[in-house]
Order: structure tokens, then C-alpha cells, then sequence
């Protein structure tokens, strides 16, 4: 929806395909996040051939910024990630790539955005990755796991994005929610229970080669943890994850 909104104010023409079923085919069973992020790449790349030749287009202009080849073992660097864009595009593709950004950071990014004139909704909105929920769900994907991610996402955005409103907390770098493909044991009522584990992260970063998570008052992790729990009845716990990175990584895969 975002999106959507910001190609309309920007008044860039959108064609939106409709192409979840051939993702969650394509990731059925898949566990390991090599796999995962290669098979997402391979499919964006066949969904954007198709639809390039119902329209005759020939470029793929992508977003491709440093972090995402220096990570992806560019440079002869160690490969931390294959970064769907990069070292997850397949060998062979039939579009011409075009990567306009693909020496700068994101700071770098924003200020180019600025300076363009965008407005603030997309110069300063924080950073998406491109294999979407995929990474945030930890293991196997499946569409009810991405809609858990959605709906507790939804939940740290909008609570992170009042807190720093109302001068609680600067806003952080980055703040998304993820899920573990563990289940553990709780109570609901009187009754056992067996459900899923939700993870808050939260960043403060520069370029998003090393970061720091965010000090959240301990208030507004508590009303994270209530919302997440109350409004998605198949999580019964939620952790803050305290790591930096390095030694983690932002996202989970
Ligand atoms: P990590 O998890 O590697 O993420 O610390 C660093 C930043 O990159 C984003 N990210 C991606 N962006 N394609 C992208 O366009 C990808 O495959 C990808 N993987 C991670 C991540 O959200 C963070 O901002």
C-alpha cells in the first residue's frame, strides 16, 4: 500500500503482479537462507522477463546500493549473504541491468532522494529488504507464518513510530518484527498452550554495515509484547533482540 501511494504521489506508473502462489511454491520446504534468497531472486528475475516481453521493455533498473554487493562477496570479500539482487540473480537473464546507486550507501541514498525532491515518506522510510517477509521468517515460508510477520510488523511500526511522535524515544534506524520456527509452551486462560516465538528488532545504524539495537523504553517493549500476544492468538511469547551487528545481522536470514 505504501508503495502504492508513493508511485502516485511521485507519479511513476505502477504495474503490480499479483505472484505470491508461484513464491510460496517455489519456497515450499525450503529451509536454508542460501537457498531461500536464490530461489526468490531466480523467480523475481522470470516474473520480470515474462512481463518485459508483454511490453517489450528490455532494461531492469534495480536499487542495488553498496552493502548489498560488498555483502554478497563482491570484491572478494567473504560472502555474510547472497542479497536477492545481487548474488541471488540467476546466471543467465534475459534483461539488460541497469544499477544507477550501486556505489553509494543508503545515507547516501537519502541525500540523492532529498535532492530530487521526494518527498519525505520515501527519502527518509526505512530500509525494506528485497527477499520481503521471506527473511523475517526464520525456516520454512509459508503464507500463514507471513501473515503472523505482517500483523506483528504492523505492530512495532506503529508503536515505535508514536513513541518517537510523543518524544518517548528517537526513532530507530530500522524496527521490523520476525519469527521463529519454534513453537514454545504457555498459558492461555487456563489451558496450555503451544505457540510461536516473535522476535522485535530494532536498529540504530549509518549505512547498514554495522549497527547497534535501539535502547526501547522498557513501557513501550511491554505494550509491544501485550499487542503482539493479544491481537495475534498464534504467539504466545515475545523477545527483544539485544545483538549488534556485527556479530548478527540485521534481518534474521
Ligand atoms: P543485514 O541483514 O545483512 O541487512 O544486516 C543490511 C540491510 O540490508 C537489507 N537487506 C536487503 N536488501 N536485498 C535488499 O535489497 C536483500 O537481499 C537484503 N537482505 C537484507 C536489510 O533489511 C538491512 O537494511
Amino acid at each position: 500500500m505504501e508503495v502504492k501511494r508513493a508511485a502516485r504521489e511521485t507519479k511513476v506508473p505502477l504495474k503490480v503482479i499479483e505472484a505470491s502462489d508461484r513464491f510460496f511454491s517455489a519456497l515450499w520446504e525450503v529451509i536454508d537462507p542460501e537457498d531461500k534468497r536464490k530461489k526468490i531472486g531466480e523467480l523475481f528475475i522470470r516474473i520480470f522477463e515474462e512481463e518485459a516481453k508483454k511490453d517489450q521493455v528490455s532494461f531492469l533498473i534495480q536499487g542495488t546500493i553498496a552493502p548489498d554487493w560488498i555483502e554478497s562477496g563482491g570484491g572478494g570479500r567473504d560472502k555474510i549473504k547472497s542479497h536477492h539482487n545481487v548474488g541471488g540473480l540467476p546466471e543467465k537473464m534475459g534483461l539488460k541491468l541497469c544499477e544507477p546507486l550501486r556505489e553509494i550507501y543508503k545515507h547516501e541514498v537519502r541525500a540523492v532522494a532529498r535532492e530530487l525532491g521526494l518527498p519525505p515518506g520515501i527519502s527518509e522510510r526505512q530500509p525494506f529488504p528485497g527477499p520481503a517477509l521471506a527473511v523475517r521468517v526464520v525456516g520454512e515460508v509459508t503464507p500463514e507464518k507471513v501473515e503472523i510477520v505482517q500483523e506483528a510488523c504492523a505492530i512495532v511500526e506503529e508503536e515505535l513510530e508514536n513513541a518517537a511522535k510523543q518524544k518517548k524515544m528517537e526513532l530507530p534506524w530500522q524496527y521490523f518484527a520476525a519469527l521463529l520456527p519454534s513453537k514454545t509452551v504457555g498459558v492461555r486462560g487456563d489451558e496450555r498452550a503451544y505457540q510461536y516465538t516473535v522476535i522485535v528488532r530494532a536498529v540504530r545504524s549509518l549505512d547498514g554495515m554495522t549497527a547497534n539495537f535501539s535502547d526501547i523504553p522498557y513501557e513501550i517493549l511491554q505494550k509491544i509484547s501485550t499487542r503482539i500476544t493479544n491481537e495475534i492468538r498464534s504467539v504466545g511469547r515475545v523477545t527483544y533482540d539485544i545483538t549488534n551487528k556485527p556479530p548478527g545481522t540485521i534481518e534474521m536470514e
